[in-house]
């Protein structure tokens, strides 16, 4: 079996987190969310992986994730021209996939769970498709299935008024079949290709598209506060019983008094003086700085950043390479969202 991970797209809606880079190179608890995908494809034991690129970001997906080696899996790099669609991107990869059954990950979508049973069961089954389902509150923001008996019977693109809350969500088991479908397909409203339509024509060709449940967390991170609730999740899981995840071996530079609160992570090579505050619910990237009564709550800090003069900081998101400096007499919380190097003063 082989996979695909869709990387592509302008991330439009997270600007200005997406300005230099691809948002699924944006990190979830420290580390990339399109790595998060890698990980899950390869556990389920599928090795051979194709990554759809496109766009401002591409070269530095390559640079992240380079030939595979570093986690045991063998990269191909597909380039789409413009984000035409997620089916489009799929027939890109018709000659990869060579005739097997495949698994494709969006690579904005987090999930918690093992995706390992999910595809030992496609891969026993005789089904045209398998799709994950998941019940959401928002459900026109996704594509949705209406299931009768145990069985899907409509697969709807972001519809205006859902007859269902079961989300489609970004991980698809398909069958080569689906490229004779997209062949025929007419883009959308939106001028894309949708995975959604594909599937309901391939639904209404044969009625032998299967469904599984998740039930665990899973997040499309299409905003800002999509990213903040994935990083909570994850930290939560990472954490374990500990308060904090320490990625240095060595904390020389963060001080023993720094107040920590549960879940957390502190990246590696940090200064941090223990006047300062950190979490709940926060990841503070690499080779960051803070000193001088910052407190941080529910925030991710990217790497390489200098935060200090009594900021009060919460529910933000800061790029690398960011410098923001309080004036020590202002300590009412500050929500940030800030594209990489910015700097800023009070
Ligand atoms: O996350 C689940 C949802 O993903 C599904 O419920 C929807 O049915 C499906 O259409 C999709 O909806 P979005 O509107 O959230 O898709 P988005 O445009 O954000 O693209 C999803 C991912 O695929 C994202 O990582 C970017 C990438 N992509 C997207 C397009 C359109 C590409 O690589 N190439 C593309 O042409």
């Amino acid at each position: 079996m082989k996979g695909i991970i869709l990387h592509g797209g302008h991330g439009t809606r997270l600007r200005p987190l997406t300005h230099t880079g691809p948002k699924q190179l944006l990190p979830i608890a420290n580390k990339p969310m399109s790595q998060y995908c890698i990980e899950s494809i390869r556990d389920a034991g599928i090795t051979d992986i194709a990554i759809i690129i496109g766009g401002l970001g591409s070269n530095k997906v390559r640079e992240r994730y380079g030939n595979g080696e570093k986690f045991n899996v063998n990269i191909t790099y597909i380039e789409q021209d413009e984000p035409r669609g997620i089916a489009h991107a799929i027939r890109l990869c018709k000659e990869f996939v060579n005739n097997e059954k495949f698994l494709v990950f969006l690579g904005d979508n987090i999930i918690q769970k093992s995706i390992t049973d999910f595809v030992k069961n496609f891969n026993k089954s005789d089904y045209d498709a398998t799709v994950l389902l998941c019940e959401v509150d928002n459900p026109s923001r996704f594509g949705i299935a209406d299931v009768e008996n145990k069985k899907i019977v409509k697969i709807t693109e972001k519809p205006k008024k859902p007859t269902s809350n079961l989300a489609v969500t970004g991980i698809y088991l398909l069958t080569p079949l689906i490229f004779e479908v997209i062949d025929n397909l007419k883009p959308s409203w939106r001028n894309e290709l949708e995975i959604t339509d594909a599937l309901d024509n391939l639904l209404k060709q044969n009625d032998n598209i299967g469904y599984e449940t998740i039930t665990d967390y899973w997040k499309d991170t299409g905003t800002p506060e999509d990213i903040l609730n994935a990083n909570r999740q994850v930290l939560e899981h990472i954490c374990g019983t500990a308060d904090a995840v320490f990625e240095s071996n060595r904390h020389d530079k963060v001080s023993l008094d720094l107040t920590y609160r549960r879940p957390c992570i502190i990246g590696k090579n940090c200064e941090i003086d223990g006047s300062v505050s950190i979490g709940p619910n926060t990841s503070i990237g690499d080779d960051t700085i803070i000193s001088a009564d910052v407190v941080i709550e529910n925030s991710i800090i990217m790497s390489g950043c200098k935060i200090d003069g009594g900021l009060n900081i919460k529910d933000s998101i800061v790029s690398a390479n960011c410098h923001l400096h309080g004036n020590n007499k202002d300590k009412t919380k500050k929500i940030f969202l800030l594209g990489e190097g910015t700097k800023i003063t009070l």
